[in-house]
């Protein structure tokens, strides 16, 4: 704030309380000192006006406010560069600030039962039911903007609760996922192969997972195949199943990220996919995530338990 607001808000705050104590004691010289039946003189419709003092109490009532006021302006920041009375504005009150020390003040409780479980391994917190607790909560504040509050996942977003993974399940890989991101590299293929060609491989990557193609496309599986083996493998792997190192799903089980229609896997073969999972070590640091890695994982065992 520039010097010039810090006057403004001073000389209009003061100035003010200033102005209305005077009208108070102003307005209060002259009166007599209880009520008579004097009246001012006015009538409305009748109804006469009574010439009396404020009562006691009313006058006390507004000597407290003026009262409150000061005592409120002299402990808290506000006027000038006055840091207030109180303890703890000595930066001035901002929202920021009181963030931080709430902050500072959570990080202090909780620190030490973080490093507790930063200190064992991903897969034994995950058995802790309070540490489970703690994950549950740091996922639904940071993660399910994204996976959903039940982190089933949404078009885009992968399911963390299934024992499905693009990058792996395993407790150090989930780690490693949210400590550093992820981004898919599923380049287009419309250049390469023309609409022809990604109609063949839409179909080929349908029929893998068993779903029949819209009669009437003419859909040359043995066309989609022989594309696939060219282009595909490389990442999706030979037998179609993914490969984890690159995020590269597997195509012939039911699970998709970016639809089956075929329209919807057309889509994706003509322009590619980068999901974007944003790393978090800088944002929660490494005991926050660890706790969340225990979560996650904790969400596909039970998943396993079921099926
Ligand atoms: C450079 C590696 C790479 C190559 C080559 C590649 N893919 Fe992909 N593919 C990926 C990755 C990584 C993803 C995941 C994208 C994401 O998560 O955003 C993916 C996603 C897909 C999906 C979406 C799956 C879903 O669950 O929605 C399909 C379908 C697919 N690829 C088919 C193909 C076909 C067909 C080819 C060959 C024409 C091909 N891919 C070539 C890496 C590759
Ligand atoms: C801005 C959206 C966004 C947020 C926030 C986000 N994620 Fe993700 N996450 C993604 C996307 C998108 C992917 C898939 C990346 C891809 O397609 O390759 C992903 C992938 C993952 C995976 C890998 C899943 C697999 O199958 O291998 C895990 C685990 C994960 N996220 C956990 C988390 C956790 C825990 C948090 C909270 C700290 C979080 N994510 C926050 C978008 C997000």
């Amino acid at each position: 704030m520039t010097s010039f607001w810090n006057w403004y808000v001073t000389i209009l705050s003061l100035g003010t309380i200033a102005a209305l104590t005077w009208l108070l004691f102003a307005t209060r010289k002259g009166q007599r000192p209880d009520s008579s039946e004097q009246t001012t003189g006015h009538t409305y419709d009748g109804i006469e006006e009574y010439d009396n003092p404020l009562p006691k109490w009313w006058f006390m009532m507004f000597i407290g406010t003026i009262v409150f006021s000061l005592g409120y302006l002299a402990l808290y920041p506000g006027l000038g560069n006055w840091k207030g009375i109180l303890p703890g504005y000595e930066n001035g009150w901002t929202g920021v600030a009181q963030w931080e020390k709430e902050v500072a003040k959570a990080d202090e409780q909780y620190g030490p039962l973080f490093a507790k479980y930063a200190a064992m391994p991903v897969a034994e917190v995950a058995q802790d039911e309070q540490a489970l607790k703690m994950g549950g909560r740091l996922f639904a504040s940071n993660c399910s903007v994204c996976h959903g509050s039940d982190a089933k996942g949404a078009y885009g977003f992968p399911n963390l609760t299934d024992d499905d993974w693009l990058y792996g399940g395993e407790p150090d890989t989930i780690k490693t996922t949210i400590l550093h991101g992820r981004t898919a590299a599923m380049p287009g293929w419309k250049d390469v192969i023309g609409e022809d060609g990604i109609r063949h491989t839409a179909g080929y990557v349908r029929s893998l997972s068993g779903l029949e193609n819209p009669e009437g496309l003419k859909v040359d599986l043995a066309a989609g195949q022989k594309i696939f083996e060219t282009n595909c493998v490389v990442c999706h792997g030979p037998d179609a199943k993914g490969l984890q190192m690159l995020g590269a799903p597997n195509l012939t089980d039911r699970v998709w990220l970016y639809g089956s229609s075929f329209a919807q896997i057309s889509q994706t073969l003509r322009h590619g996919r980068n999901g974007h999972m944003p790393a978090q070590e800088a944002f929660l640091g490494n005991d926050k995530v660890h706790l969340l890695a225990a979560y996650v994982y904790s969400l596909s065992q039970s998943a396993g338990e079921k099926n």
